[in-house]
């Protein structure tokens, strides 16, 4: 038994447009733990009444408990690559992307790479994340094991792309199929790692490979589906040149049967109505990736747009086309996104949609995404004063909701003084974690 004392935060709904419908808040809370999942969650003075004998008590008093944080779209063969300058996604792939990618056909590379991506999402809070690795099947066994040592729920798959990129990073309809059904035998349900069948994007797979890809998916309903769409204007145009008989993007994604519940996104930029409507009716998601739409120059996400059409939305930082991999920062981009586009988004909702909203998206939400008894213990403790500016800017917040408004503002991986996944301590600001 583990019991994590704290201010807690977690929500049990989408908190919608405003206001703290959905959150739960116990300014000094205790989280109670055993086997590595939440038992309750509530009041400490209450819970600390009756613990039972041999309870480990962890006290972060003043600090942060919120659950772990979900990132619903990220590349971790583009960690190296992050930050490469000035072009937008089509060239960006071709001149900076693709030679990065080809490296993880060395197994030690991508495991070297693995660890350090997995060490830097610890550091950020993030304890499950929807992963592409390159098309080299050993880019998913190296993220698969760097996960399972670490005991995180982590999803991932092997990228299928067999036309318009590089020679030597094509894949054939036939091979990307077969390793990619070996992949989801030996990875789907183990411990608590999860397989998405990933072509990159429409433009890098032929028909062939997408009815493939929708074939796999038929025969393994419960894996995930993860892929780009209408991220930016040229990439829509080329898409349309390329399967001249769809009515959409989208559409051409539907006709291979890739759009269904566990289907994610990312990006959804240059949508239309029906677009979304058959997204919502179909239960597929979008991982909003605002870091990554804003340094491409790609647009504005209709976050707003997307509530109203009942659609599933998660976050994504979308490393390496993203500038961050913390959630916080990734908030605060996307709040900025939606004050571009007249809109707003409220500190209880950009939390959420960093919590349980992209465990929702994930259909995850029976695991993690919150504190509710029975999840799976992971949690990161946030430290609201890590900074001179934070810890002043506190004191002059007098609501809870300003308080999370500047944490989100001002937060970045300085914020994060511990991370835990299935109840351990799996990073400590200043310490090397465990493996
Ligand atoms: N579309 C196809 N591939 C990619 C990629 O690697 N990053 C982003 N942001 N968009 C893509
Ligand atoms: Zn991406």
């Amino acid at each position: 038994m583990l019991a994590v004392r704290g201010s807690l935060l977690h929500f049990l709904r989408d908190p919608g447009g405003e206001g703290s419908s959905g959150a739960e808040y116990f300014e000094d809370g205790l989280l109670l733990l055993r086997d590595g999942h939440v038992l309750e969650a509530g009041d400490a003075q209450a819970l600390l009444q009756r613990l039972p004998a041999q309870t480990v008590l962890k006290d972060f008093s003043g600090k942060l408990l919120l659950p772990g944080f979900v990132d619903c779209h990220i590349h971790y063969p583009q960690t190296d690559m992050i930050a490469s300058y000035g072009e937008q996604l089509l060239d960006w792939l071709e001149k900076y992307t693709f030679p990065a990618e080809r490296r993880f056909e060395d197994p030690a590379h991508a495991r070297e790479v693995a660890d350090f991506f997995l060490e830097e999402l610890l550091r950020n809070g993030t304890t499950t994340a929807l992963v592409l690795g390159t098309v080299h099947p050993q880019s998913v066994e190296a993220i698969f094991e760097a996960s399972r040592v670490r005991g995180l729920r982590m999803i991932a798959g092997k990228v299928l792309m067999d036309r318009n990129c590089p020679e030597d990073l094509r894949d054939t309809p036939a091979s990307g199929d077969a390793q990619t059904r070996a992949l989801i035998e030996r990875w789907h349900g183990r411990d608590r790692m999860l397989y998405a069948v990933t072509p990159r994007f429409a433009p890098t797979s032929s028909a062939e490979q997408l009815r493939r890809a929708g074939r796999l998916l038929e025969e393994f309903p419960d894996v995930y589906l993860h892929t780009h769409l209408a991220e930016n204007r040229s990439e829509v145009t080329w898409v349309a040149e390329l399967f001249p008989s769809s009515r959409s993007y989208l559409d051409v994604y539907a006709g291979f049967g890739l759009v269904r519940p566990r289907s994610v996104f990312a990006h959804c930029i240059h949508l239309d109505h029906a677009d979304r409507k058959l997204m919502a009716e179909r239960g597929a998601m979008v991982a909003f990736c605002p870091t990554a739409n804003l340094f491409l120059g790609s647009g504005l996400f209709d976050l707003l747009r997307a509530r109203e059409c009942g659609l599933a939305v998660g976050l994504g930082t979308d490393v390496g086309a993203g500038t961050s991999f913390s959630m916080l920062r990734t908030m605060q981009e996307a709040y900025k996104v939606a004050q571009l586009g007249g809109q707003t988004l409220s500190p209880y909702r950009a939390l959420y949609l960093a919590t349980l909203g992209g465990a929702q998206a994930l259909k995850l939400e029976h695991k993690i995404g919150s504190f509710e008894a029975g999840k799976e213990g992971d949690f990161v403790v946030i430290d609201l004063a890590a900074t001179p500016l934070l810890e002043r800017r506190m004191r002059h917040a007098r609501s809870l909701p300003e308080k999370l408004f500047a944490m989100i503002m001002l937060g970045d991986d300085r914020c994060i003084a511990a991370t835990y996944a299935m109840g351990r301590e799996v990073y400590a600001a200043g310490r090397h974690a465990p493996t």
